[in-house]
């Protein structure tokens, strides 16, 4: 009788199966976390939570600003910032960095926003970008005084 057994595939021992298993789930989980929020984002169609676009917010808070003065704001889910640079005078835009999206922030004696994350400076009229690595200009907000408060507009 042969003592050598035939080549050929071995069988899968038990802790293998478990390995492959266990490699195959932690895949699908990783998986998981870049396709579920880009789904989730592709879904909404840009909409806000809560499932309705933001297109004007009411800002009184914008009103008792300084000539120099700035405030960050809620506009839908993203940040903006308001910018008073005289009495009558205001600009303001969605306060994500074009560069990769970091929330930027004005600097009162450079006369700039800026962003810390690279940075990336922009003019704070009118939201150009003049150093670093942003490949454009901040996105603009219409501002609109009215009898005691500001209105934001897209
Ligand atoms: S994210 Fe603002 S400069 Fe890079």
């Amino acid at each position: 009788m042969n003592e050598n057994p035939k080549p050929g595939p071995t069988p899968a021992s038990p802790r293998r199966g478990f390995i492959q298993w266990l490699l195959g789930g932690l895949t699908a989980l990783y998986a998981g976390c870049f396709a579920y929020p880009m789904i989730r984002f592709l879904r909404s169609g840009g909409a806000e939570e809560g499932g309705e676009k933001v297109t004007q917010i009411t800002f009184g808070e914008g009103m008792k600003l300084k000539p120099g003065e700035f405030r960050m704001f809620k506009f839908g889910s993203k940040p903006g910032i308001l910018i008073r640079h005289s009495e009558a005078e205001f600009s303001a835009f969605y306060a994500s960095c074009t560069h990769l999206g970091c929330t930027v922030s004005y600097s009162h004696p450079d006369r700039l926003i800026t962003c810390a994350c690279h940075g990336g400076r922009y003019d704070p009229v009118s939201g150009k970008n003049v150093a670093g690595p942003p490949p454009k200009p901040l996105t603009p907000l219409k501002v609109e005084i009215a009898t005691e408060t500001l209105m934001i507009k897209v």
